[in-house]
């Protein structure tokens, strides 16, 4: 399958646009009439194996990693399991302790990269329960080592900078916590969870509609050398993708904190020359959120917040809303990635640089 740009201007820029497609070829098929979530599509024994997990490990690499630190937040919250997300890179070499009846899952677009390699071949003789990878590339080498494979069905990913992958990624995670959570939340929340999943592709096209804004915006961090993200919850890994879109493809310094880290360093960074970008979901931590941006503000820093239309944030001197639409708090963080990674597009547009191609970067990362 050869991948065209077709009337875009880049495979960066098509992958983005491709987004609700993919999340709906991603759902396609789990979920049977019936409104239960089909664990045999994992593989054999996948029924039984999954009743049996009461932890999880995640493991994976770059944007794939941040996709695992969200749906930690997902599995404990909903599915009530104790999570842990690692890098493949340092888990590899570390003697891990592994607690009984715990799920191996790595997350991958590839299925390649070395080090995720090498941890799920590591983890196969290290006694977890089963091994289950998340992966957009049939027949690649995760999926055939592991015992249990979920499919993400963003179609190729041509662009260095991954976007369509990790979106879809994430709708897997959320699918899976519904399957991992059906004894504990019922078949009724799991439907409204599997209800709110089949809704984003609508509202991604709408955040779609936001580009021209974002372009807008982009043209002020061009001559800027440094960029914070805030978020907070599932949003700070979030406010990590986000950092990480714009370091690959506009070699602009961006660094991720957890918002309520802000005073332990980094607000003494903060001044007009630097830009802090905010994920602004409507959530329980959206108060503590916006007197955090009070403190950026009174340093004199440009915020550029990505807000909930319900958030109640208003528009003043060195702040500038881009307003999402309403969404639920569990699915917020997969439209919260969109806008950022247009928000990278076209910073890297206004730069100039090889925004499918970034400088010393491969898109499989397949020796150590
Ligand atoms: C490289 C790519 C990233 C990707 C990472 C992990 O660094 O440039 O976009 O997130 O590898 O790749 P994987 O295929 O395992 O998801």
């Amino acid at each position: 399958q050869v991948a065209e740009k077709g009337d875009y201007r880049h495979f960066m820029l098509k992958e983005i646009h491709e987004q609700p497609q993919a999340l709906r070829a991603t759902l396609e098929g789990k979920v049977s009439g019936e409104g239960r979530l089909l664990a045999s599509i994992l593989g054999p024994d996948a029924e039984s194996l999954m009743g049996q997990v009461e932890q999880v490990q995640i493991v994976s690499c770059g944007t794939s990693y941040h996709a695992g630190l969200v749906a930690r937040y997902w599995l404990e919250s909903l599915a009530g399991l104790p999570c842990s997300v690692e890098v493949a890179s340092e888990f590899r070499y570390r003697h891990v302790v592994v607690p009984s009846n715990t799920l191996f899952v790595t997350i991958s677009q590839s299925g390649e990269t070395a080090d995720t390699l090498a941890a799920l071949r590591f983890a196969k003789s290290a006694g977890y329960l089963a091994t289950l990878t998340i992966c957009n590339v049939p027949g690649s080498s995760l999926v055939r080592e592991s015992d249990l494979r979920l499919m993400t069905h963003a179609g190729p990913e041509i662009g260095v900078a991954s976007t369509k992958a990790f979106t879809t990624q994430l709708v897997a995670l959320l699918w899976l916590t519904g399957l991992l959570g059906q004894r504990r939340l019922g078949d009724e929340k799991v439907m409204a969870l599997m209800e709110e999943l089949l809704a984003l592709p609508r509202l991604i096209e709408q955040v779609l509609e936001l580009e021209p804004a974002i372009e807008a915006l982009a043209a002020r961090f061009a001559s800027k050398h440094h960029t914070l993200f805030l978020g907070r919850g599932p949003h700070y890994p979030v406010a990590m993708e986000g950092a990480l879109k714009l370091k690959e493809i506009s070699y602009i310094h961006a660094e991720a904190y957890a918002a309520g880290e802000l005073k332990h360093g980094p607000l003494a960074l903060v001044d007009d020359d630097m830009p802090v970008v905010t994920m602004a979901p409507s959530d329980e931590l959206l108060e503590k959120l916006k007197s955090n941006l009070q403190e950026v503000r009174a340093r004199g820093g440009q915020l550029i917040n990505f807000v909930c239309e319900q958030a109640g944030m208003e528009d003043g001197e060195g702040v500038h809303n881009l307003r999402l639409p309403k969404v639920s708090d569990v699915a917020a963080p997969i439209l919260f990635s969109v806008p950022l990674q247009l928000l990278s597009y076209h910073v890297a547009l206004v730069k100039g640089t090889d925004v499918d191609k970034p400088r010393n970067l491969a898109k499989s990362v397949t020796v150590e």
